[in-house]
């Protein structure tokens, strides 16, 4: 079995994001816009994993966000659109994103091994322990106060790890959890267990990352470059202390053209003129209100990059730009990008015809032989 592609030796590993949901991370009406379907979800994890990419990641989402694009309101469940995509690739390391509050962790061990079995040790997961209120209510499910969704995650993922990798039945008396002669088999393939991420950005999230994930899929504030290098060096100081290491991934919005000011016109294009205020302001409101990562007067600020990339880092310039971009980040600590663009079929295979080989020639990747 091949090594899981997220611990490959390349310096700026990739991944494409979020396009198991209608509009991806862009939250506007341009036109081209990410429409999700299963074929075009195909096709792009085809193009991806052939060029070796190191990740695919679609994002948990059960709702949308209201205003006129009603951003992300169609989307595929991610356990069995990993199964899916696990079986149509070969390279590339398929993430399933879960609630840990809306899925039982018995089962989530075992549709987890399942498609780890599916694609041959490919699989990982992005725990997530949950954000958004509206989509909870269609649950019954009550969102616990800030501190408390990430006491809920550690032992929901206790759970799954120990059902991954024990080969005997044990009986489990949690504070949430309680069950009898718990057991999962086959095992997942990887051992001792997939690779788990979680996206948590507050203070508790970068700590329950530290302490229970392999890589943390952190928010940079940007404010400037000393102080996101700044958060980056906590996160992963948080992981050495406690004697275990720890990947930093960052999500990227990418606008990539010929000239400086084609790819600033589409961004201002896509962004101001055709941007939804409205499922923004709905979103800022959630992330605002119910989470602790971002303070009013950076929430503000962060409204573009919202509607550029649901609170991504940009990457918007020529071919050139992107790869020094690129640069800055890594020498800042990043281990990893997951993109998104407007329109992810044509603009992934711009990135792999003319963005690919200068990042080879930049030292940040090798050359992919499948
Ligand atoms: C790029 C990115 C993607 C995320 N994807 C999801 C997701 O798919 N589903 C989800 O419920 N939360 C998602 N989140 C939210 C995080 O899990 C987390 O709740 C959020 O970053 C706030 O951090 P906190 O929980 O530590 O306050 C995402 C966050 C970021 C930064």
């Amino acid at each position: 079995m091949m090594p899981n592609a997220l611990f490959s030796d390349n310096r700026v590993k990739l991944g494409v994001m979020a396009f198991n949901c209608s509009n991806g991370s862009t939250v506007t009406t341009a036109e081209g816009v990410w429409p999700m379907t299963w074929e075009g979800n195909a096709e792009l994890a085809r193009m991806a994993d052939g060029a070796g990419l190191e990740v695919l990641l679609p994002v948990g989402r059960w709702k949308g966000y209201g205003g006129e694009t009603n951003f992300n309101n169609r989307t595929f469940e991610t356990l069995t659109w990993a199964s899916a995509v696990a079986a149509i690739t070969k390279y590339s390391t398929i993430f399933s994103t879960v609630h840990a509050p809306l899925i039982h962790p018995v089962a989530a061990a075992k549709m987890a091994a399942t498609v780890d079995h599916v694609s041959g040790g490919r699989f990982a997961l992005n725990v997530v322990a949950g954000w958004f209120k509206n989509e909870f209510e269609m649950f019954n499910v009550e969102l616990a106060p800030h501190d408390r969704r990430y006491d809920y995650a550690a032992e929901w993922l206790d759970l799954v790890k120990r059902l991954w990798t024990e080969p005997e039945a044990f009986d489990f008396d949690g504070e949430f959890f309680q069950g009898k002669a718990l057991w999962s088999q086959p095992k997942p393939l990887q051992s001792p267990r997939p690779p788990i991420m979680n996206a948590g950005s507050s203070e508790t999230g970068h700590a329950f990352s530290a302490r229970h994930a392999d890589m943390n899929f952190a928010m940079l504030r940007q404010k400037d470059e000393d102080s996101d290098r700044a958060q980056i060096a906590h996160l992963k100081q948080m992981a050495t202390d406690l004697g275990r290491t720890s990947q930093c991934w960052i999500h990227v919005y990418v606008v990539c053209r010929e000239t400086e000011k084609e790819a600033r016109d589409y961004l201002n294009h896509y962004v101001i003129e055709k941007g939804d205020d409205i499922a923004v302001a709905n979103m800022l409101d959630i992330f605002g209100v119910q989470s602790g990562t971002l303070s009013p007067d950076v929430l503000d600020a962060f409204k573009f990059h919202f509607k550029a990339g649901h609170g991504g880092y940009p990457l918007v310039g020529t071919p050139e730009q992107i790869v020094d971009g690129i640069e800055r980040l890594s020498r800042m600590g990043v281990d990893g990008m997951l993109m998104s663009w407007v329109d992810y079929l044509g603009e992934c295979r711009q990135w792999i015809d003319q963005v690919l080989p200068l990042m080879e020639q930049a030292g940040q990747r090798q050359k992919f032989s499948p």
